[in-house]
């Protein structure tokens, strides 16, 4: 099979079920011959990994343009390090998490405006744009129960912050062509939509 790379982003607020639905879509694609590459954000380089422990498991508030920045560095070096040589390669690379989380969470969650962090993930990513980006939604109060007393930084902000990322992707998710998967069935119902929406798009 000649190798056509591919970028595949999955998103969606905290406990949507992204990273087990990742690994549903990416033995899908090997079983049908592709060469796969599986990763996430942030955290998945080794600057990533100490970045990621800053962001998630420090306690308390972090400035909003400093957590902005942080997502931003963790980016540039998985897309440096992971996402490009991938790419060049002629894999399909698919990330839990790449610049529509920065949008969501410190554009419009902390307020710092889409076009700004837009513009600085410009930067990180040097313009690279994923070819698909699926957005699992679920209602915000249904994740609260999948979520647990065990939280990290961001799991650990309130209903409203939530709700406003929530919010986010849906309006994103207009504005900019990305596809909407409910993430409310079973696993492998959520499964079969998304690689319905992949085939439709990428014909893989
Ligand atoms: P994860 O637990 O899905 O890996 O996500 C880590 C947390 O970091 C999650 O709450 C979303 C948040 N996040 C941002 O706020 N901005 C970003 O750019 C990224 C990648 C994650």
């Amino acid at each position: 099979m000649s190798a056509v790379a591919r970028f595949v982003v999955l998103e969606g607020g905290d406990a949507t079920g992204k990273s087990t639905q990742m690994h549903h879509l990416a033995t899908r694609l090997r079983d049908a011959g592709h060469d796969v590459v599986e990763t996430f954000e942030p955290g998945a380089t080794r600057l990533g990994a100490r970045l990621r422990t800053l962001l998630l498991d420090e306690d308390g508030p972090l400035d909003p343009i400093a957590e902005a920045l942080l997502m931003a560095a963790d980016r540039a070096e998985h897309v440096a390090e992971v996402v490009r040589p991938a790419l060049q390669r002629g894999a399909w690379v698919l990330s839990d998490r790449f610049v529509p989380s920065s949008l969501a969470y410190q554009g419009v969650g902390r307020g710092l405006g889409v076009g700004e962090v837009g513009q600085l993930n410009e930067l990180a990513t040097a313009g690279l744009e994923p070819d698909l980006v699926v957005v699992l939604d679920l209602a915000p109060e249904v994740a609260r129960e999948r979520l647990g007393m065990s939280r990290d930084r961001m799991e650990g902000e309130n209903d409203a912050f939530a709700l406003a990322v929530h919010e986010a992707y849906r309006d994103l998710a207009r504005s900019r062509g990305w596809s909407i998967v409910d993430a409310s069935p079973d696993v492998d119902a959520v499964a079969t939509a998304i690689w319905a929406v992949v085939e439709e798009h990428l014909a893989p």
